[in-house]
């Protein structure tokens, strides 16, 4: 089987009613993310933080996977798909995709504030600053924040360097490391585009650009991968 490696980002989550992070004016969420989403906005007004991503966790309960979503799911029977996604959200899961590596965390996850090893999967919607981990300390979310390492880069290089085939779907490729990854795969591999606006990608080979939305744009993608 081809291997097929799929980058996504905040675009294929769009149709399912989560708004991306910069098709709003630099604002996410009616917030500057640099209020909710740094370490140092954790330090400085922690209540925020955790009030930002309850808000988060209990749009994401009313949000379902779209045919986007459900179209990379269709894709294993023919590939070995591997989904690399920057996306927090679980759609890629309740999709019931079978290799998905979140870079930058997942909102159904929680951890000690003290011991980075201590992540806990969320039992409930809304946390506050009383939710502990188990040696007492602030439970924050598993989410990494701008400033943070991103511990899962190396396994995703390793997942770009085997691709046969790379989709990139719905993200703008403005943030590193992640937007760095296309340039660890084998030369001449074909590279797929799915995103309505351009991407900040810098002229490669072999590069099909389907701008269209995930939901089409993946039909397309499924018609063309299938020939
Ligand atoms: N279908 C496909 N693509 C879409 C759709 C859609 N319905 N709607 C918007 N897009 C595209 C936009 O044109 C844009 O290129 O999705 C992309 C979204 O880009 P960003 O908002 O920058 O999101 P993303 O690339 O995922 O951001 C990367 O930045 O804020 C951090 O950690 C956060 O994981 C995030 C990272």
């Amino acid at each position: 089987m081809k291997k097929l490696i799929i980058l996504t980002g905040a675009g294929i989550s769009a149709e399912s009613g989560i708004k991306t992070f910069r098709d709003s004016d630099g604002l996410w969420e009616n917030h500057n993310v640099m209020d909710v989403a740094t370490p140092e906005a954790w330090e400085k007004n922690p209540q925020l933080v955790t009030d930002f991503y309850n808000e988060r966790r209990i749009q994401l309960s009313k949000s379902k996977p779209n045919r986007a979503h459900l179209i990379l799911k269709e894709l294993e029977k023919k590939f070995d798909v591997k989904i690399i996604t920057q996306n927090v959200d679980d759609l890629h899961e309740r999709a019931n995709s079978k290799n998905i590596y979140h870079l930058h965390g997942e909102l159904n996850k929680m951890r000690s504030s003290v011991d980075e090893n201590l992540i806990y999967k969320t039992t409930k919607l809304e946390y506050s600053l009383e939710d502990k981990c188990e040696k007492g300390s602030v439970l924050r979310p598993h989410i990494v924040w701008f400033g943070e390492a991103v511990p899962m880069i190396d396994t995703a290089i390793d997942i770009c360097k085997e691709a046969d085939i790379l989709v990139i779907i719905g993200t703008g490729l403005n943030v590193y490391p992640a937007a760095g990854l296309v340039n660890y795969i084998k030369d001449n591999t074909p590279i797929y585009i799915i995103d309505p606006a351009e991407v900040n990608i810098s002229n490669m080979p072999n590069i099909t650009h389907i701008k269209n939305k995930a939901t089409i744009g993946c039909e397309k993608l499924m018609e063309i991968l299938n020939k």
